[in-house]
């Protein structure tokens, strides 16, 4: 699947989705050896349905609760990446932490975006604004965001990439996450998928 082509990738999803547009905004620039050929939601009102739908990608939500549970959220989600022959899976903000079980099949081939400079501000109970809200009571002056590999530890696995970002004087979480999106995560995760997803193809 992957020799001398583009490695088919699929982006999951929970809210605005400001990084899968970073992603999108990216293909034939950053991103060259990934296609975004699927967005997968875990919440149908996500706003990156509609920004994966303006960029022609097929997209679908899948909700646990719907379903009735993660075990049969992992079983439809499994179902469609393999009918999409999907080799790289992206979570940009998605909130439905993956069971073990699923992770084991797809070692190294799962990507996260963390709004912090892991090992800080990370694991099962930071994430969106918790993070930067941490970060500002401790008290830190470089805060960033961190691309990493999907293990079964929340935010564990092997780090690709990180970018430090400064923390202001008078900062709150809400402006604190803003400049972290911009400044480090809307050009992290382009270039992480691009690398990992070059590595794909010369391992193959
Ligand atoms: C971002 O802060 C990201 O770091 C975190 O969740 C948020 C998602 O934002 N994983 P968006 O949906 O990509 O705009």
């Amino acid at each position: 699947m992957l020799n001398g082509r583009t490695v088919r990738t699929a982006v999951l999803v929970s809210g605005g989705g400001t990084n899968l547009q970073a992603i999108l905004d990216a293909r034939g620039k950053v991103i060259r050896h990934a296609e975004i050929v699927l967005v997968v939601s875990g919440n149908p009102e996500a706003y990156a349905l509609e920004r994966a739908k303006r960029a022609g990608i097929p997209a679908l939500a899948i909700s646990a609760k719907l379903l009735g549970g993660r075990e049969a959220f992992e079983q439809e989600l499994q179902r469609i990446l393999e009918l999409h022959k999907i080799e790289l899976i992206v979570l940009a903000g998605f909130l439905t932490i993956l069971s073990p079980d699923f992770i084991g099949r797809w070692d190294h081939r799962i990507l996260n975006i963390h709004p912090a400079l892991i090992p800080s501000f990370c694991g099962k109970d930071y994430y969106g604004l918790r993070v930067h809200r941490a970060a500002l009571e401790r008290g830190v002056k470089l805060t960033g965001a961190t691309v990493h590999y999907v293990n079964e530890i929340p935010d564990g696995g092997e780090i690709i990439l990180q970018k430090a970002v400064e923390v202001l004087p008078g900062d709150t979480p809400e402006t604190l996450q803003r400049r972290v999106m911009e400044q480090a995560e809307w050009i992290l995760l382009p270039q992480a998928v691009e690398m990992v997803a070059r590595q794909l193809k010369v391992e193959d």
